[in-house]
């Protein structure tokens, strides 16, 4: 049997990273087989890309470079960790994946929704989710849960109107992709956040079992 592949997508400040550690709590517990893993990185070579991609001191790096290393450390990621996970049955949760690109340099960098997909179609080899969980928060509550947060990465230091960008790309992707994304509400308690997201889960899983 193949695994089950689930992104976890939303904008910065949504919850996501900590849901995604709660998920892991939960599958442990099931006895679930699973891996946990994040974009960008994921891998070694993922995550020397990473530091690249996110380093402040970056200032010069322009929006093709990003998408391609975005789409770099996918690629690497799918081949050397994802593809093998799901072969032997795991359940696969990666946060992020490619539509955060379609949204973040698609959409907020103007690179384009088409152009972005091609180049990850590229990296990836068809390897989409089954399940995309989508972290839906009004833009001014990560507005404030940003601005809480002191310091942050290049891309989470750019200014309220990329970010605004960034929402609207992703609200126009749920359109255009509606195929396995699931909205939770993540203005709700983190309680209630991780519920829905079991919710959608256990459902995935049924449906597979047929
Ligand atoms: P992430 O590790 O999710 O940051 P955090 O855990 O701090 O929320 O992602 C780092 C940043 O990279 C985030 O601002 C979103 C951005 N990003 C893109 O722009 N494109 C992509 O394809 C991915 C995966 C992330």
């Amino acid at each position: 049997m193949t695994g089950l592949f689930i992104a976890l997508e939303g904008p910065d400040g949504s919850g996501k990273s900590t849901i995604t550690s709660l998920l892991a709590e939960y599958f442990k517990e099931k006895g679930i087989d699973h891996i946990i893993t994040r974009e960008p990185g994921g891998t070694k070579i993922g995550e020397a890309i990473r530091k690249l991609i996110l380093d402040t001191s970056n200032t010069e790096m322009c929006p093709e470079t990003e998408a391609l290393l975005y789409a770099a450390s996918r690629g690497q990621h799918v081949h050397e960790k994802i593809l093998p996970a799901l072969q032997e049955g795991k359940i696969v949760l990666c946060d992020r994946f490619v539509l955060s690109s379609l949204a973040y340099q698609g959409v907020g960098r103007d690179l384009g929704i088409e152009e972005v997909k091609a180049i990850n179609d590229f990296a990836i080899k068809e390897v989409y989710p089954d399940l995309i969980l989508f972290f839906h928060v009004d833009p001014e509550i990560t507005l404030r849960r940003k601005t809480r947060k002191i310091g942050g990465d290049r891309l989470e230091k750019e200014g309220n109107q990329f970010h605004n960008k960034v929402y609207n790309g992703y609200m126009d992707l749920i359109k255009l992709y509606p195929k396995n994304i699931k909205l939770i509400d993540a203005s709700k308690s983190i309680e209630e956040v991780l519920a829905q997201s079991i919710a959608a889960i256990e459902e995935k899983l049924r449906e597979r079992e047929g």
